[in-house]
């Protein structure tokens, strides 16, 4: 939990003045894994762990951040919108910054100072809720309101410009849209969406495997481009055009890597749409049963797993009121999302710890989370 008051505390120490702070969420994703680039659904939730800002004007249309968790000073010079992407953490504020100027939102700069209690890298979307609060704070120091998908798109654009992967649209859509104790059902295609409550017998525990391998970013544009060759070869604008007849009826002639990304899709896309319809009908074995297939489809035909999450998924499955486990978010590392009944959470805790250090050696990170609401400006007084 990021104290505000400090944060505040913290800004007026360096630059001398009140700050208005921002607040962008990470997420999980219930289901729907690698489909939001193919036009297919997702069901994601924004969590209580989130990125702050705190910021104030400039005059000189400079942007320069500091963050709490890293060393040094990132500035980026507005005028200056052809500047090459920074290979640090500070290319997403430089990406929001220079994609809101082009975008027209023209600020007169602004000092950020940065706290975030999402773990990095760990597949929580610590970059969309960074870029998110960023956008959010630079367009209320431009003076202007910034609608809700506008600000995601920003961040998409940033993260596809700047930090180099091409991802769908969930993350950030999810950080500015969440809803506290409801599950987003979206269609990435329409961007029609809607909140469903999640109910109260269901604990959405995070499990951290503490490994990020390092082809993640590289492996990731490479599985977008071959589900977009996978369409082609179907005759189809995108995967979410592709029935399960059409893989039957081509599949035989299409590359093997092929045939396998585009199954993952079109079982995925099915997967959603039963879990929607498992949550709204309060049925959570069903809820968890398609949980653990999405996993096997992602290790299996997307192939996007690896030996720690899959052994952190093994173990969480064998305990006491698990509904379902899988892998989330990019893959090749990070976190697996677990369902499961509230009071077991304890014994949870403790047998995934010991079992998962037992049998790789790796110490790894529990997180209980809250599904809590898209981001937002703090009002301090009010915390
Ligand atoms: C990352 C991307 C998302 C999505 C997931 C996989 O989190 O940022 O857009 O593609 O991977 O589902």
């Amino acid at each position: 939990m990021i104290d505000i008051e400090l944060l505040k505390r913290q800004f007026f120490e360096r630059h001398g003045r009140v700050p208005r702070i921002f607040r962008a969420p990470g997420r999980v994703n219930l289901i729907g894994e690698h489909t939001d680039y193919n036009d297919g659904y997702v069901l994601p939730a924004a969590i209580d762990k989130a990125t702050y800002i705190a910021t104030s004007p400039r005059t000189d249309r400079i942007v320069a951040a500091q963050s709490l968790s890293f060393e040094g000073v990132v500035t980026v010079d507005l005028d200056n919108a052809d500047a090459r992407p920074r290979s640090d953490w500070g290319k997403y504020v430089q990406g929001v910054a220079l994609v809101l100027e082009a975008r027209g939102y023209r600020s007169s700069g602004a000092d950020l100072l940065i706290a975030s209690d999402i773990p990095l890298g760990a597949g929580l979307s610590s970059s969309a809720a960074l870029e998110v609060s960023v956008g959010l704070a630079l367009a209320a120091i431009a003076g202007r309101t910034i609608d809700r998908l506008e600000l995601a798109k920003i961040g998409q654009t940033a993260e596809h410009k700047y930090g180099g992967v091409m991802s769908g649209i969930m993350d950030q859509f999810v950080s500015v849209h969440g809803q506290a104790g409801r599950a987003l059902f979206l269609d990435c295609r329409s961007l029609e969406w809607s909140a469903i409550q999640l109910p109260t017998e269901l604990s959405v525990v995070i499990c951290n495997t503490k490994t990020k391998h390092d082809l993640a970013e590289g492996e990731y544009n490479k599985r977008r481009a071959e589900c977009e060759n996978a369409a082609a070869f179907l005759g189809k604008p995108s995967l979410r055009d592709v029935g399960a007849d059409d893989l039957e009826y081509m599949g035989s002639r299409m590359p093997d890597v092929l045939k396998k990304r585009a199954r993952h899709v079109v079982t995925e896309n099915a997967r959603v749409l039963s879990a929607v319809s498992a949550l709204k009908s309060g049925d959570l074995r069903k809820l968890g049963e398609l949980i653990s297939a999405s996993h096997q489809s992602l290790r299996d035909d997307f192939e996007v797993s690896c030996p720690e999450l899959d052994t952190m998924v093994a173990i969480a499955r064998r305990q006491p009121g698990v509904f379902g486990a899988r892998m989330m978010g990019g893959g090749f590392g990070g976190c697996t999302i677990n369902l499961m009944l509230p009071q077991e959470k304890k014994e949870f805790f403790s047998n995934v710890s010991r079992e998962y250090n037992d049998e790789t050696s790796i110490e790894p990170e529990v997180y209980y989370v809250t599904i809590g609401n898209g981001a937002e400006e703090v009002d301090a007084s009010r915390q």
